[in-house]
């Protein structure tokens, strides 16, 4: 069956297509039903199946002969070391640790954060969750102290595991007095912390810590917990439009099927093969590809430390595919930004023989066409864009090269995928003729895999996602279809940015610089980037009578969001200003700024308190190389 056949039967019949998909897991109890519709908007998936996610994803493939192939590649040229786990070695690494975690009291249920850097203990501490029915809640290494004392106050962990360090170009990241600061910033306690004791740095251990080894010895090896299908398997925290994130709960079952589903059927990736998505553990990326679905597939995951480039050179991808076999890479945009800017002519990708190579997948953020054109001229594979979002877990809309390759339109993440009833609406909530820029919405229920809700927080999920447009998700992106079904993904509607793939809220950062004593408002918006393809740039009015020099505000603030959000925010844009364009009613004009910065034509708003302020923008900005 072809791409239109498989939609087709999916329409036709949502609950016995996704039936047949989730027979190629293991269950302890089959779902007598696939979709429980009793409380819409919210819809539940499997909901009376049982099974366990590390099961699935380690033990099953041990079962059936796979336990001597390799299960996680780490290869990290940050720390010049690289090392093969193999599926039966994952299953007895995941099966300590989890009885070590259940020795201690962890139970199923209970949620136990993970703060480490991109090595397989990361992966050994998400699926040891999951085997004993406890909640995992990663959180990026690039975040600061603040931003991981508010994910612990709202999920409550039990326990912590950590990792002494990262590695950043340059640089070793201590993490462990990011976690004893959190700690002390937040209200809730964690019964106990395990440390992963890396050799680049040995992090001081407090009463409150274990050591990795330590924390394991002499345990009895716990075995998979069968779990209820809408059981949450994960919190993932994502940028909204507060300084609140929003906790994304995916739960187990759906998110197997719909993950192995897309393995073969999108990425074309049959067991025994090598995938690299070329992101974070800390990411839904690395969730859903770098960890669950290549295991759940039974491949060969790649887990990458490192950057595309520098580490060592512009190279290294293309060495890393050679080496390992790559079949499949997932990576964003920016980072062939990043290698287009230092290689221009792909003079390392003639290096290496890629030739195992058969297609490159981009997403994370928009894929602009010369970076496309590029990598399709360079790699001589298919460039396939693909959409979707922390919340959705999977893609909504891409090209399923492994079911039928459509023909690729650049600018375009191609197509809707069986599950996905994707729809442009105006604000009022009606359907937009073809080829018209409006709101993407998803006609509800939500395919398997998708969040069930955000953690402790129904209202927040159903007014951030099932209000707007009643019947339907929100996606918060807009966009348009064209008239042969491709969609188009142009802009967030909110105040949600992407920096370098990286999803951030200029409302939190706007929370944070506020609460500096200089500054009386403040404005964030994003503004086009070349690498990064946008960067959060700051606005700031001064309270009256502060007399501090412009720099040194600019420099603090700049330091602040840095503190309190993390190096990742990417925050060094700001300036001073009188004031800040408001329309009559007071809202602060962030799309006009935006424009002017990018130096796009904008039309004035015609509610807009004063429009000479737009000159005084323009002007402030000049000096940072933005305004036109
Ligand atoms: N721990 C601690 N700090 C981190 C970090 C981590 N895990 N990840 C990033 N940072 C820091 C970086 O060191 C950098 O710090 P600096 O301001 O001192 O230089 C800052 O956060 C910004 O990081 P980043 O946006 O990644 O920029 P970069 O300049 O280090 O690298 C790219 C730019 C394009 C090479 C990089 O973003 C990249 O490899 N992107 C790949 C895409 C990706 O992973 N996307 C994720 C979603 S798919
Ligand atoms: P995240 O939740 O971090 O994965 O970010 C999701 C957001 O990134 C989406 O809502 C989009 O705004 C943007 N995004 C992701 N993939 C794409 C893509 N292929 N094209 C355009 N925007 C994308």
């Amino acid at each position: 069956m072809g791409y239109a056949e498989t939609y087709a039967a999916w329409q036709a019949d949502p609950e016995g297509w996704w039936t047949e998909a989730a027979r190629a897991l293991d269950w302890d109890r089959f779902p007598t039903r696939a979709l429980d519709d009793a409380n819409p908007p919210i819809y539940r998936w499997f909901a009376d199946g049982e099974m366990n996610t590390c099961h699935n994803a380690l033990d099953r493939h041990v079962a059936a002969g796979r336990g001597d192939q390799a299960a996680i590649i780490h290869d990290s040229p940050v720390t010049g070391t690289k090392r093969t786990l193999t599926y039966a070695e994952m299953r007895d690494a995941t099966a300590r640790l989890a009885g070590a975690l259940r020795a201690r009291g962890v139970e199923k249920g209970d949620s136990v954060i993970i703060y480490m850097p991109m090595v397989p203990e990361a992966v050994i501490a998400m699926l040891a969750c999951a085997r004993i029915g406890a909640v995992h809640s990663v959180v990026f290494g690039g975040f600061a102290a603040h931003e991981l004392a508010v994910r612990i106050d709202d999920a409550q962990p039990r326990a912590i595991i950590a990792g002494s360090c990262g590695i950043e170009p340059g640089r070793v990241v201590e993490y462990k007095p990011l976690l004893d600061s959190a700690i002390e910033q937040s209200v809730h306690d964690p019964d106990f912390c395990v440390i992963l004791q890396r050799p680049e740095h040995a992090a001081r251990l407090g009463p409150r810590d274990v050591e990795w080894e330590e924390f394991q010895k002499d345990v009895t090896p716990a075995d998979c917990v069968p779990v209820g299908g809408a059981d949450p398997l994960y919190i993932l925290y994502t940028s909204g439009t507060t300084g609140q994130p929003k906790g994304v709960v995916r739960p187990n079952a759906g998110h197997a099927v719909a993950l192995h589903w897309t393995m073969k059927n999108i990425y074309g990736i049959d067991p025994g093969e090598v995938f690299w998505a070329a992101s974070d553990v800390g990411w839904v990326v690395g969730h859903s590809y770098i960890c669950y679905a290549p295991l759940l597939v039974g491949a060969t995951s790649i887990l990458f430390e490192g950057k595309p480039v520098g580490t060592p050179d512009a190279g290294t991808y293309w060495r890393v595919i050679a080496e390992h076999g790559v079949r499949s890479l997932f990576t964003a945009p920016t980072a062939f930004r990043a290698i287009k800017r230092v290689d221009p002519e792909g003079a390392f990708i003639g290096k290496y023989d890629i030739s195992c190579l058969r297609t490159l997948y981009l997403a994370g953020e928009r894929a602009d066409p010369d970076t496309v054109i590029w990598a399709q001229n360079r790699l001589k594979v298919p460039v396939v864009d693909h959409w979707w979002q922390t919340e959705t877990g999977w893609p909504i809309v891409a090209n399923p090269l492994g079911l039928e390759p459509l023909p690729i339109k650049v600018g375009s993440p191609s197509v809707p995928m069986p599950g996905w009833d994707v729809r442009v609406l105006d604000e009022a909530g009606h359907e937009l003729p073809r080829g018209t820029l409006g709101a993407i919405a998803v006609k509800l229920p939500l395919p398997p895999g998708t969040l069930s809700g955000l953690w402790n927080a129904e209202e927040r999920f159903r007014k951030a996602y099932l209000t707007t447009f009643p019947g339907y998700y929100e996606t918060g992106d807009a966009g348009l279809i064209d008239e042969e079904g491709y969609v188009y993904i142009m802009a967030r509607t909110d105040d949600v940015i992407n920096v370098a793939g990286h999803r951030l809220s200029t409302g939190a950062m706007e929370e944070v610089l506020a609460d500096l004593p200089e500054v009386a408002e403040c404005a964030v918006i994003g503004v086009k980037d070349d690498l990064k393809g946008q960067l959060p740039m700051g606005f700031l009015c001064l309270t009256a009578g502060v007399n501090k020099p412009h720099e040194q505000v600019v420099k603090d603030a700049v330091a602040r969001v840095r503190d309190q959000i993390g190096p990742v925010a990417a925050f060094k844009l700001a300036v001073v200003v009188d004031r800040l364009p408001k329309t009559r009613s007071g809202k602060i004009l962030r799309a006009t700024m935006a424009r002017i910065a990018d130096g796009e034509a904008f039309k004035i708003p015609a509610t807009i308190d004063d429009p000479a302020i737009l000159d005084e923008i323009r002007e402030a900005i000049r000096p940072l190389g933005y305004g036109g």
